[in-house]
């Protein structure tokens, strides 16, 4: 685990680093294949469940579907989002955070920025447990979404977010919708790599969520970049389907015993 964490902060500088998000172990396959992280977001909120934000998400469903994912994983870096309310404080964060990491084997566990929680980080850390921070547009503490970093002000609130990130000892940081001079500003300020997402190419890598990226979740804004519309292809087949049972064209003789 620790070699994979090591291997990850080497490529600062050097190559891009690719991550995408899965909840599922045949998704996770996939993507190990190409992927330096694969991150167990709780974007499963909305993108599964179906719920307006990711707060409804708890560390059951968490745990659930990161066990699914990482029957999957060979050799990328497994993260998995701790859900909103289970770091609130120091003492929790450590209590759930190992749950998490016994239950799955997870690589590391990512939280969300909060007033001083890079505490919370530190805490983990010294605990043994390697953090991903995040910053910039954290759904499970903002209500409206914004591009920050924006203003000077705003960068300079969010460069010092990271290196306090930085010094409470995560080895990576998610800048989430961050202007590009903000992304740039901080990626060359902290010695951990930078992830992100609407944040530009400034960053030492990206990472979508992976139903966005493949068109089966709905919802596109401009930082999503559609790669595949599977919903179209989805739906053909079970158009296909529909009429062949109706026609009693399938099951044939190959599908039967
Ligand atoms: O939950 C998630 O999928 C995330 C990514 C968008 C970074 O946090």
């Amino acid at each position: 685990m620790i070699n994979k964490i090591k291997n990850i902060i080497k490529k600062k500088n050097k190559s891009k680093i690719v991550s995408l998000t899965a909840y599922s172990k045949s998704i996770a396959k996939i993507l190990d294949k190409h992927c330096d992280i694969v991150l167990v977001g709780d974007s499963m909120a909305n993108v599964l469940y179906g719920h307006k934000n990711t707060h409804k998400i708890n560390l059951e469903n968490i745990i659930q579907h990161t066990k699914s994912v990482k029957m999957g994983i060979k050799k990328s870096l497994l993260v998995v989002d701790l859900p909103k309310g289970t770091y609130k404080n120091a003492k929790t964060a450590e209590k759930n955070a190992k749950l998490v990491c016994k239950k799955t084997g997870c690589d590391a566990v990512k939280l969300e920025s909060y007033k001083n929680n890079f505490r919370i980080i530190k805490k983990l850390v010294k605990k043994k447990i390697p953090v991903m921070g995040h910053i910039g547009y954290t759904p499970q503490f903002k209500k409206k979404f914004k591009i920050e970093g924006q203003k000077k002000s705003e960068i300079k609130k969010l460069l010092n977010e990271a290196r306090l990130i930085e010094k409470a000892g995560a080895f990576s940081i998610v800048l989430e919708c961050i202007s590009s001079k903000a992304a740039r500003i901080i990626t060359n300020n902290v010695n951990i790599p930078t992830i992100g997402i609407g944040s530009s190419t400034n960053c030492d890598g990206q990472i979508l969520v992976t139903d966005d990226m493949l068109g089966i979740s709905g919802f596109y804004p401009k930082f999503v970049k559609k790669y595949a519309n599977l919903n179209r292809i989805i739906e053909k087949a079970v158009k296909k389907y529909t009429r062949e049972v109706k026609l009693k064209k399938f099951p044939t003789n190959k599908n039967i015993f």
